[in-house]
């Protein structure tokens, strides 16, 4: 399962594939989640405060037995409660219970309040202070990313950004930009094609891949983001789903392949926009229509 580690331009190492915490809750079943993925051979465990189970993730993370340095553990500045970046990473520390993360994100650039160079100096301080090995950014665009760059003495060693075949195209000059400054893209919702678009233009190349390479469509898309060089956020409930996923690092998409999915990813796009237009104009036309009948 060669989901090889790559190297931060922090200097750090991060695994390739993580296992997020996202929609598990509270209680003992993101304990368990957690500590599933761990027990399968995951070792990036991504949370954030918005998800408000950083103290189940880090339950399991102690429990699994693990040193500290043998799991990566990536969490989020969500500006939750309105408090600031200082003191929400003490709040994520407690709650991991751990004395360091290895990435700190911040969730989305609206968060980064007053502004983003003001909000990136709060993280940088961090990286100083040892308590954060790396620090990062999410959903950010180009913009973003330039104001920030323009004023970091840190740059940031990752943006965490929604990455499929369907948004491909769209989200390309953030990859383009972020590879040109050496910063690792993460891809999150990976599987969207499978999990809210299912029987969209991405099934016929994923499942014929699927059944070609005899593996799942899961592994075939975690494939796709793989060769993007892109790191892959997902997760699951169940034990054997979490193993392909790990298998998942061994499959070699060939450039047909990839351009394959990429193309079936554009086409989605396009009837995506199609049908929304069609909406609008059929939603103007009756309220046109209802406007003119009111006046007879
Ligand atoms: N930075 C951000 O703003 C942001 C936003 C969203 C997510 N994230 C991170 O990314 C992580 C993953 O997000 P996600 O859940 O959207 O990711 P995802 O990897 O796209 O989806 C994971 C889900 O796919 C389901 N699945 C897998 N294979 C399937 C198949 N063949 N058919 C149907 N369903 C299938 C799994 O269900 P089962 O449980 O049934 O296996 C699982 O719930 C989050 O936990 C979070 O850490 C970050």
């Amino acid at each position: 399962m060669p989901w090889d580690p790559i190297k931060l331009n922090s200097g750090h190492e991060m695994p390739t594939i993580a296992f997020g915490t996202w929609k598990l809750g509270n209680g003992d079943g993101p304990i368990n989640q957690v500590d599933q993925a761990i027990s399968v051979g995951f070792n990036h465990v991504d949370t954030a405060q918005a998800y408000r189970n950083e103290a189940e993730a880090g339950t399991a993370i102690r429990d699994s037995g693990l040193t500290r340095s043998d799991v990566f553990i990536t969490t989020k500045y969500s500006g939750l409660n309105g408090l600031d970046i200082k003191t929400s990473i003490q709040n994520s520390l407690k709650n991991l219970g751990v004395s360091y993360v290895d990435l700190y994100l911040i969730h989305h650039p609206r968060l980064a309040v007053p502004d983003i160079p003001t909000a990136w100096k709060e993280m940088e301080k961090l990286v100083d202070q040892g308590l954060v090995k790396s620090i990062g950014v999410s959903n950010f665009g180009v913009n973003d990313l330039a104001v920030l760059l323009a004023s970091a003495k840190i740059p940031p060693a990752a943006n965490q950004i929604l990455l499929h075949p369907y948004v491909y195209a769209m989200q390309a000059p953030i990859i383009d930009y972020a590879r040109k400054h050496n910063i690792v893209i993460e891809a999150y919702s990976a599987l969207i094609p499978l999990t809210q678009r299912p029987g969209g233009p991405v099934d016929v190349p994923v499942k014929e891949l699927a059944k070609k390479l005899n593996v799942a469509p899961e592994q075939v898309l975690l494939a796709w983001v793989k060769a993007k060089g892109a790191v892959a956020v997902t997760t699951s409930s169940k034990k054997d789903r979490l193993e392909r996923y790990l298998d998942a690092g061994d499959i070699s998409l060939t450039e047909q392949e990839i351009t394959a999915i990429d193309a079936a990813g554009a086409a989605g796009s396009r009837n995506a926009f199609r049908k929304l237009l069609t909406s609008v104009l059929m939603f103007a036309a009756c309220a046109v229509l209802t406007v003119i009948g009111l006046r007879k």
